[in-house]
């Protein structure tokens, strides 16, 4: 009797100290938006003309060939409907390994990092003093309208 009631307090003890432990790792983790200043503006100048070059040819229907189909577009209403909640670390890494989708060019992690601070400045979001990453702190950072 003793001794299941001893099994009993080592157990509770043990789900405790493994919530306790959950807790401690979740609360460093800070959430943001992406109106939170989350890149800066090098970044967007340094974007801004791979964007043209690499993007535009798709994205903006403006520029999109006669005859050739459209991407969903990167830049207002529609593109924040379809990624409001969604996270900024989901964001790089879909337009680094998917994008552009017709193989014309390969993106790295720094490369696309600049084109999504640019793809967020025209969108309206402001920049700031820390540059935007593909790392952990991206995927709490979250696309709002
Ligand atoms: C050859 C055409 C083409 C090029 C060039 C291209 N894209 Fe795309 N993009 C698409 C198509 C088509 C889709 C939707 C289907 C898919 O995911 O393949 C898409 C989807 C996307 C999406 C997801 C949109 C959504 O609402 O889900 C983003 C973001 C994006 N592209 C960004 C970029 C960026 C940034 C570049 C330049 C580095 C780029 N694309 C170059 C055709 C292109």
């Amino acid at each position: 009797m003793i001794l299941r009631a001893a099994v009993f307090l080592f157990a509770a003890a043990l789900v405790a100290q493994a919530s306790a432990a959950v807790t401690a790792v979740q609360t460093p983790a800070q959430k943001r938006t992406t109106r939170d200043r989350v890149y800066t503006k090098e970044q967007a100048s340094r974007g801004g003309p791979q964007y043209t070059k690499l993007c535009e040819s798709c994205h903006n229907p403006a520029k999109v060939p006669a005859g050739k189909k459209p991407g969903p577009p990167t830049v207002g209403a529609e593109f924040l409907e379809t990624w409001k909640d969604r996270s900024l670390g989901e964001l790089l890494t879909l337009v680094r390994t998917t994008m552009p989708n017709d193989g014309s060019a390969f993106l790295d992690e720094d490369e696309t990092a600049d084109i999504v601070a640019y793809v967020l400045q025209l969108n309206g979001f402001p920049d700031g003093p820390t540059p935007l990453k593909e790392d952990a702190a991206a995927n709490n950072i979250f696309i709002v309208k």
